[in-house]
């Protein structure tokens, strides 16, 4: 239920906080380590390669899961769109193991994914946050993501739970696998969901961000380097599907390629600036937008910021940022789509589960 609140996006976006801390408790045993259930480590380390599939939100998620599991775990990993793997499916690795990150555990076009690969016979792994959903059933093994029901099409909650999961799953088969890892995540997750907590409690700010860049716009862009990359493509998708604002994320050093042409008086940019080995490269981008007219909404990391950065948010660890960064894009849609007198819960044309291919 929804209570007092006027949607459950907003309900939704307050709750992370939450959910990060309940993930940490549910991945946690009894001696107080973070844990994945036994037989998945297993068919994990077993794996010479990881095979995410999964659309839209999910599949941002799964972008920045690959960083997750070669970064910590060691495993390579190809992150696939379901609508395109079944139809042009890669040479595949000799022991494959294939993921599939789901919110509702019901999009028919992972499923057709996961029923062809199921009949190669490759062991099949589902993150999802529905238990006994279609997805659940049918793979081999499931990680849940305790996010709460997600009633919103605009998925919030479950993407922060799709990125702390997957983070988990990497962290505890790296670890396993004896491999060096420097920091202790469990730390770096409470750590991540206070800073979240403070971007929900200044929503207002991220109100009047809102207004500011995108009152009139009929576009807007999304740059980032690196992980942030991924952020702008899921910032992007936010805003387009709830306020019906053209947006696009991209790389920032794809601009000079195409995109910069796009560039005019008063085009809003919103970049990202979380990663220190491209922090000043993404601000030459910025530079040059700006030069071009564009109205930058420069959101950086503290320990990164500069004086006229719009937005700064706490600092976590390097791997973790997305999780953080996504939060002040999920508001600044959600209040333009509210401004703009959108149905910011069921926007028009779309479903919370697609069931159909
Ligand atoms: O339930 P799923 O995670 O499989 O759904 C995938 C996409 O349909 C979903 O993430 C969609 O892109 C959202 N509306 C994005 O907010």
């Amino acid at each position: 239920e929804k209570g007092t609140y006027p949607h459950y996006m907003l309900k939704e976006m307050d709750e992370q906080p939450g959910v990060v801390r309940k993930i940490i408790q549910q991945y946690t045993n009894d001696a107080g380590e973070l844990i994945v259930d036994e037989a998945i480590l297993t068919a994990l380390k077993n794996a010479d390669r990881l095979y995410i599939i999964a659309a839209g939100t999910s599949y941002h998620a799964g972008l920045v899961g690959k960083q997750y599991f070669e970064k910590l775990a060691c495993i390579p990993v190809e992150v696939h769109i379901s609508s395109e793997f079944g139809y042009n499916i890669p040479l595949l690795s000799e022991k494959p193991l294939f993921i599939f990150i789901s919110q509702s555990g019901e999009t028919a076009d992972s499923r057709q994914v996961l029923v062809k690969v199921k009949k190669m016979g490759h062991p099949t792994l589902t993150i999802t946050n529905v238990a006994g959903s279609t997805l659940s059933r049918e793979a081999d093994y499931t990680l849940l993501l305790h996010a709460g029901p997600e009633i919103a099409v605009a998925s919030t909650k479950a993407y922060i739970a799709q990125l702390a999961v997957l983070a988990i799953a990497a962290y505890v088969t790296g670890k396993s696998k004896g491999n060096q890892i420097d920091f202790d995540l469990k730390t770096e997750l409470a750590i991540a969901a206070n800073a979240i907590q403070s971007i929900v409690d200044s929503k207002e700010e991220l109100h009047k961000i809102s207004k500011e860049y995108l009152e009139t716009t009929r576009n807007a862009f999304f740059i980032g380097r690196n992980i942030d990359y991924y952020v702008s493509l899921e910032g992007a998708l936010k805003l387009k599907e709830i306020s019906y604002i053209q947006a696009e994320g991209f790389a920032g050093g794809e601009l000079k390629h195409g995109t910069i042409a796009l560039i005019e008086k008063g085009t809003p940019v919103f970049a990202l600036v979380t990663q220190e080995p491209v922090a000043l490269n993404i601000r030459g981008n910025v530079k040059e937008v700006v030069t071009r007219g564009a109205n930058a909404c420069v959101i950086s990391m503290e320990g990164l910021d500069e004086h006229d950065d719009r937005l700064v948010i706490p600092k976590v660890h390097q791997l973790l940022t997305p999780m953080v960064s996504v939060v002040p894009l999920q508001f600044i849609s959600y209040y333009a789509a509210l401004d703009r007198g959108c149905d910011v819960d069921k926007p028009r044309n779309l479903a919370k589960s697609v069931t159909v291919e």
